[in-house]
């Protein structure tokens, strides 16, 4: 039996216990997956049991940074987006990583593949937090270089591109929109437009290029008002739940080593999501 979970606090809404029980069903494989909600106080002592009784686990907020200080080694997806999202034990060792940027790449690449045969594509990052790391990290391995930052606070956005050796351009949310129309794919990865605020959109946008891509991490709701704005504007769409979709799927790979086709689940999980979308209430 492999036993596996998701430690955070709150973690009642997660809906990583569902998309891990279809994964166990499709593997063959024998496992769980269950919620372990942890107080802040009973952090450092509830780990040590988990660890001891699972074969590896997600992390969610607020312990993404706190569980560094409970493992042996990272990875480098988790060294270089300061985050650990995914822990697993291998021989005696606890290793951390993160799946969220390579997550976001595969569900992109299955969606748009193009995307990944023309590395000379512009791309638009809105956010320069834990996510928005992860994610260029990852496009930067799959070869995309020409990746520009906006963010509120353009301090955190520089640190960014620093950190990478990147020679993003950055600009002030404000700035920003008069060069939206160079952009192929333009990514919002701040968590600005989900609920209970999914009447907020993080900026209107001008006018797009032609055959650009917009990309929304928030998956509650499925279509964020940033999402909308951006189809009434001609753009094609990529949605924030096939990243939660593939980030779990690499979890599942890391803990498994089974590779699975998440086809059938993607419709079902977009089903689910929509039941709660503002949009169709
Ligand atoms: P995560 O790990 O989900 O990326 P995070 O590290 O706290 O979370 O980063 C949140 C991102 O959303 C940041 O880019 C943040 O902007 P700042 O760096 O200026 O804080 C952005 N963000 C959150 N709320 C926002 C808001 N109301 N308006 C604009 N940006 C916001």
């Amino acid at each position: 039996m492999i036993f596996t979970g998701l430690v955070g606090h709150p973690v009642k809404h997660s809906l990583s216990p569902w998309i891990h029980g279809h994964f166990f069903k499709k593997s063959g494989l024998k496992g769980n997956y269950q919620l372990f909600d942890i107080s802040p106080k009973d952090f450092h002592a509830s780990i040590d049991i988990l660890k001891e009784d699972l074969i590896g686990f997600n992390v969610t907020l607020p312990y993404k940074q706190k569980i560094i200080s409970k493992i042996d080694e990272l990875d480098q997806s988790a060294e270089k987006s300061g985050a650990v999202n995914t822990v697993v034990k291998r021989g005696n060792r606890w290793i951390g990583y993160n799946t969220d940027g390579i997550g976001y790449v595969r569900s992109l690449e299955k969606e748009y593949p193009e995307v990944f045969s023309n590395q000379d594509i512009n791309v638009l990052m809105i956010g320069a937090g834990g996510a928005a790391r992860g994610i260029f990290y990852a496009l930067l391995q799959n070869g995309i270089q020409n990746i520009d930052l906006t963010n509120r606070s353009l301090e955190r956005a520089e640190q960014l591109a620093q950190d990478f050796s990147s020679n993003s351009k950055i600009y002030s949310l404000q700035d920003v929109l008069g060069q939206i129309p160079q952009y192929d794919l333009i990514i919002q990865t701040t968590s600005v437009g989900m609920d209970p605020n999914h009447e907020e959109k993080i900026f209107s946008l001008p006018p797009l290029r032609e055959g650009v891509i917009v990309s929304d991490i928030v998956y509650r709701p499925l279509n964020t008002k940033f999402l909308l704005e951006a189809k009434r504007k001609g753009a094609n769409l990529h949605k924030g739940h096939t990243m939660l979709l593939y980030q779990a799927l690499y979890a599942f790979e890391i803990w498994t080593g089974k590779k699975l086709m998440v086809e059938g689940i993607e419709k079902e999980l977009k089903t689910k999501l929509k039941g709660n979308d503002y949009v169709n209430r």
